[in-house]
């Protein structure tokens, strides 16, 4: 902050009010290397003169694309299986081994209903699944091109969903939004899938409603105190656990480089960066 004009910070660096506070800072845009930034105080870098810019829209088909992964590894227990092959365990096909569900025909709850929500009902409309979600407002169907149930009341969604996917943003608003009296409203087979900000789930809550079958399962690509895995999710077969990969596709970190150099480029010939969102 005291060398640089410019830093590109990604969602491992914490930067909050006494960073930005400190003395000596050179820093005028923080060019954020991904669409979260709860990890930045906005009202800090707005209050010190400090822009902040995001990278939207690039990385949205990867994520939806990982959303579906987990949805379909949890519900047809590929983890499971993917570990039994490699011990060596696995005896041959029987008629019941490692039944999962069907998508098909199940109904699929989104919380945050922009654009990575809307990529992923998208996607899982093409898989025979039904739409509800919860968000800011209904939409029209013009709007999201596919048809989709608005349920204003997170309650009623939780109970109704098989498969429940979260797509909100991090931060104080969305803290522990699932939490274990949430968990408790989902069905006993329902699917939760998390591949918007750890601390959106209550992740010790999640691990006792998976353990003791409260929910049917949970595929999680983010955590509260990444790297760090809440160890009771570690011996849990019904959940599937990635390390944050949402965008990592080659061409997804490619076109969010592009977009924080768009706005570094921006603003350094004087103008307001695109993708401002402090
Ligand atoms: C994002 O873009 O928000 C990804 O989670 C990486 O930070």
């Amino acid at each position: 902050m005291r060398q640089y004009d410019a830093i590109g910070p990604s969602v491992t660096e914490r930067i909050d009010s006494a960073i930005l506070e400190a003395p000596g800072r050179r820093v005028q845009i923080l060019a954020n290397f991904g669409v979260g930034y709860e990890h930045i105080d906005t009202s800090a870098a707005r209050a010190n003169g400090v822009i902040v810019t995001n990278t939207p829209g690039v990385l949205t088909d990867a994520t939806a694309d990982l959303a579906l992964l987990l949805m379909l590894m949890v519900s047809r227990r590929a983890g499971e299986g993917e570990r039994m092959v490699r011990a060596g365990k696995w005896g041959g096909w029987q008629p019941t081994q490692l039944m999962g569900g069907d998508l098909a025909g199940k109904l699929l709850g989104i919380i945050g209903f922009g654009r990575i929500g809307q990529a992923t009902a998208r996607r899982a409309c093409a898989l025979g699944m039904a739409i509800a979600y919860t968000g800011r407002r209904q939409l029209t169907r013009e709007e999201i091109g596919f048809d989709a149930e608005f349920i204003p009341e997170i309650e009623q969604l939780l109970a109704r969903a098989d498969v429940v996917s979260l797509h909100c943003p991090g931060g104080a608003e969305t803290r522990h939004l699932i939490d274990a009296a949430r968990l408790e409203q989902m069905k006993p087979s329902a699917i939760l899938i998390n591949t918007a900000r750890g601390s959106v789930v209550d992740e010790v809550a999640l691990a006792a409603a998976c353990a003791s079958g409260w929910i049917g399962g949970a595929g999680l690509d983010v955590y509260e105190r990444e790297p760090h895995v809440t160890e009771a999710l570690l011996p849990l077969e019904n959940v599937v656990l990635l390390p944050h990969l949402g965008s990592a596709t080659l061409e997804t970190r490619l076109a969010m480089a592009m977009r924080a150099a768009d706005n570094l480029d921006a603003f350094f010939d004087g103008k307001d960066p695109p993708d401002r969102v402090a």
